[in-house]
């Protein structure tokens, strides 16, 4: 038998990172090793309860889940309640989980299990990258010892989801995500326009959220708001940025097209601030840190999603 891959999520749930979280608990192939926190979506205090519950609900109260820092690294910044609820879960009242989280700061978790999984460790950051960025100021040797590094996160020719130019991981926190990218000599973008060519008919995901598990009854309690906002403003279309990051991480063979770019961040921009900007024609001669995802098998992200709602 093949031994599994240890995985490692930084997390702002949010209902799609949740949807991104059931996908990892259901794959025979990984080892969750932690979850680490982020502010996000919401505040730090939603976020953690909100992984402690999904946790609960998915029968994994077992995995350690470390809250991370509560800010971003310079500048406030405003959350997207208006898109996940006021406590980042549809605001749909749930009794808090039983369990609490570690002790352990974030950033220090993903510093030792970085030591425990030397060099086999996948890390998959689904929310602002300030946990990450902190990390790496802590101890610079970090990337040497992830095997591989997915991001949610960027617009990579600018159509923004937060700003017209940003997305809204890396416009959070821009100084946290140009720390990261400066960082890691190479990680791989499930970014917004991705996301966008990826999306779910609406009525398709009611049919799988019909299905007879708690993990299926708990995400369409949470994912009732957020469907209703996005009804409204993206018609028929439901995206879930973080599980298509998810499936990038957990199954890359359903990657159909990516390419390989230098990508920085924009910090100063007055129109541009977070925007990932994207050297297409190689014109810096910066060397490639990313590899970006254009096309996943629609069919596969959608099995894996539905597969994850059914789960026990
Ligand atoms: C990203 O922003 C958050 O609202 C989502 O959870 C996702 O990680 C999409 O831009
Ligand atoms: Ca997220």
């Amino acid at each position: 038998m093949t031994a599994k891959i240890p995985l490692l999520i930084d997390t702002d749930p949010g209902v799609d990172d949740a949807l991104a979280l059931l996908m990892a608990f259901n794959d025979p192939g990984h080892d969750i090793v932690g979850l680490t926190i982020a502010a996000g979506n919401v505040g730090l205090g939603h976020t953690v309860r909100n992984a402690l519950k999904l946790c609960e609900i998915a029968g994994r109260a077992d995995l350690p889940v470390h809250a991370g820092c509560a800010d971003p690294l310079l500048h406030p910044s405003v959350d997207a309640a208006h898109v996940h609820g006021v406590d980042g879960f549809g605001d749909v009242g749930y009794p808090p989980a039983a369990q609490g989280p570690q002790a352990e700061h974030a950033a220090l978790a993903i510093l030792r299990l970085s030591h425990e999984y030397a060099g086999e460790l996948l890390l998959v950051a689904l929310g602002p990258l300030t946990n990450i960025a902190v990390a790496l100021k802590l101890d610079p040797t970090l990337p040497g010892r992830i095997k591989r590094f997915v991001v949610m996160g960027g617009a990579v020719s600018a159509h923004g989801n937060i700003t017209p130019a940003a997305e809204f991981n890396i416009a959070f926190d821009p100084e946290a995500a140009h720390v990261v990218l400066q960082a890691f000599p190479h990680l791989e973008l499930a970014d917004w326009e991705a996301v966008v060519a990826h999306g779910f008919l609406h009525a398709r995901v009611e049919q799988w959220l019909q299905a007879d598990s708690p993990r299926a009854r708990f995400y369409e309690l949470i994912y009732r708001q957020t469907r209703g906002w996005s009804a409204d403003r993206r018609g028929d279309h439901w995206h879930s940025a973080d599980a298509l990051a998810m499936a990038m991480a957990l199954q890359p063979e359903g990657v159909l097209e990516q390419v390989d770019r230098p990508v920085a961040v924009e910090l100063a921009g007055t129109l541009t601030r977070g925007a990932t900007v994207v050297d297409w024609n190689r014109q810096t001669g910066r060397p490639d840190n990313a590899t970006v995802l254009v096309r996943y098998d629609q069919d596969h992200f959608e099995s894996l999603v539905r597969a994850a709602l059914a789960a026990g």
